[in-house]
């Protein structure tokens, strides 16, 4: 009885998906609930990580998919090594080994790989294995596949503003030309247009310090569903609701274009 209306709404959902071309061109996902889904199974913590990573891939092939130019993942965050020594570790060792399962893949898909965040503070290993996967994809043009990895909005924001008062200082930058194109060019995303939706999972409703410059003008989309659980299902719920969303940036047409 449950079952039904649910099968025929997401079969109605992705129907309408395929067809209508108003797709976020940047998708910024907050992956958030791998301790709450590994908790629920009685697994320890780490288990929920793991399962979280292969879930990227699946989420990626759906980007890919529908058309998404870019997707922004906040994978960890300048707050995130607050928490205990193992976890972090571990965390920091998963991009590795996602690059070792699923790079080839990605390659095959046209994917490129890129990273925002204070990179040179990861360990080593991360950086060496990041690395090597953003110089082999460096020349596919697909989907920009965009890890927020030691990510934090405030620290990016100030890094910016020391940057920008030293280019004053040394006279390459005139203060008086200063506007909002040249801060966003201070900043790790300079290389891409603002997102279009900002999802988040686990049923949190905050930004924990993601993109606060970025997404000024972004929609927002929030489930109760655990970032493993976030599947194809899921995601295409979330690009349906955008569909009908009216994006006025302060004026009164929805259109993106006009108003720039
Ligand atoms: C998101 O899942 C992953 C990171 C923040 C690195 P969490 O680890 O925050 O999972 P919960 O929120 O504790 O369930
Ligand atoms: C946000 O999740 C950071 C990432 C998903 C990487 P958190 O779990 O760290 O956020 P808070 O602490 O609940 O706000
Ligand atoms: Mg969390």
């Amino acid at each position: 009885m449950f079952r039904l209306p649910f099968f025929k709404k997401s079969k109605q959902n992705k129907q309408q998906i395929d067809t209508i071309h108003n797709v976020p061109e940047h998708i910024a996902i907050i992956m958030d609930g791998n301790g709450r889904w590994a908790k629920q199974r009685g697994l320890p913590r780490l288990a929920g990580h793991k399962q979280g990573m292969d879930n990227i891939k699946d989420i990626v092939r759906t980007a890919n998919k529908h058309g998404v130019k870019i997707l922004t993942l906040y994978a960890f965050s300048t707050e995130n090594w607050k928490r205990p020594k193992s976890e972090v570790d571990y965390i920091l060792k998963l991009p590795k080994e996602f690059i070792h399962i699923y790079l080839p893949e990605l390659i095959e898909e046209n994917v490129q790989i890129k990273t925002i965040g204070a990179f040179d503070l990861l360990p080593e290993h991360t950086q060496q294995a990041v690395n090597e996967a953003k110089k082999r994809t460096e020349a596919n043009n697909g989907l920009i596949l965009n890890i927020a990895l030691n990510y934090g909005s405030r620290d990016e924001i100030l890094q910016a503003i020391k940057q920008i008062t030293r280019d004053v200082q040394s006279n390459s930058l005139d203060i008086e030309k200063l506007d909002e194109q040249i801060v966003s060019n201070y900043l790790y995303t300079k290389d891409f247009i603002d997102p279009d939706l900002v999802i988040r999972t686990s049923g949190e409703q905050r930004l924990s310090n993601f993109l606060l410059w970025q997404i000024a003008y972004a929609e927002f989309w929030f489930t109760d569903v655990y970032w493993p659980d976030f599947d194809e299902t899921v995601f295409e719920q979330a690009l349906h609701d955008y569909q009908s969303r009216k994006r006025r940036f302060g004026g009164l047409t929805n259109n993106k274009l006009k108003q720039e």
